[in-house]
């Protein structure tokens, strides 16, 4: 990963943000390290060849292999209240997707409920949405997102780019990328919320009217995916016709396969 090639690909998208980049070899966690950054009013880039404790959702491990994928977490200054960020990880999600977009990818991409992007049914990228409170209303996101960019996935549940695409990948091109499509985006959502991401959410959705099978709370629930609400939870009809609202936090889920379900 290369500082200058991101700037130069960033002048040519426009971006004027004042940025300060972390560029390393090695580290645990990108995530980690922007978190121990002190408090800083600009956006803060770190992004490293590998990780040696890169961390996932529900405290599961993420695999970094040297120099072959993205590993980057961007951390913005927040001023607010937390409660407007529900949904933030859908919309980081779509954001990938965007920057994806943005340099050529346009094959069938999706998300399945809250943020892992598939492809062909397999993971390509996750994110991991941190945050450091100083206060209730001054805080730092950190929103730490791996991509499996050039590495070989053969025999693995993974897939990643350059499988889609049969070429490799030029990553400071595609984070510089992310770091444009978070910079038109992610002020919409803090000011609008997800209301103008439901279209795009819509048409990305992998769960959408598929029977899937919840362990809620304990209690186990199946039933069909109807999309989201308006703050980002999955809502899930179950057999006699009842609305379940799922948060990310709490719901584990597998998806039935057709045969052993009764539609409804
Ligand atoms: C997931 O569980 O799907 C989320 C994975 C997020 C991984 C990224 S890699 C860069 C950043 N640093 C970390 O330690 N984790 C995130």
């Amino acid at each position: 990963m290369n500082e200058t090639a991101i700037r130069q690909y960033l002048n040519r998208l426009n971006v004027q943000t004042m940025i300060q980049f972390h560029i390393l070899d090695s580290i645990d966690s990108t995530n980690r390290y922007l978190k121990s950054l002190t408090s800083s009013n600009i956006t803060e880039v770190c992004c490293a060849e590998t990780q040696t404790q890169g961390r996932g959702r529900f405290g599961r491990v993420w695999q970094s292999l040297p120099g072959e994928n993205i590993y980057c977490s961007i951390r913005k200054p927040f001023h607010g209240d937390l409660k407007q960020l529900s949904g933030l990880s859908l919309v980081v999600s779509m954001i990938i997707v965007a920057a994806l977009n943005a340099i050529g990818i346009d094959q069938a991409i999706q998300i399945k409920w809250p943020n892992d992007l598939l492809w062909n049914n397999q993971k390509l990228c996750g994110n991991l949405i941190e945050i450091v409170s100083q206060n209730q209303q001054e805080h730092a996101l950190i929103i730490g997102i791996g991509i499996n960019v050039n590495a070989n996935t053969q025999e693995s549940a993974w897939c990643s780019l350059s499988d889609i695409t049969g070429k490799t990948c030029d990553r400071n091109r595609l984070v510089a990328e992310l770091i444009a499509q978070l910079e038109k985006h992610l002020e919409l959502f803090l000011t609008h919320g997800l209301k103008p991401f439901f279209s795009t959410w819509n048409t990305l959705d992998y769960l959408i009217n598929q029977p899937i099978r919840l362990n809620h709370h304990k209690n186990e629930l199946t039933g069909i995916a109807r999309g989201i609400d308006e703050t980002g939870r999955l809502m899930l009809m179950d057999e006699r016709g009842v609305m379940h609202y799922l948060s990310s936090g709490d719901t584990s889920f597998a998806i039935i396969p057709d045969d052993t379900f009764q539609r409804i």
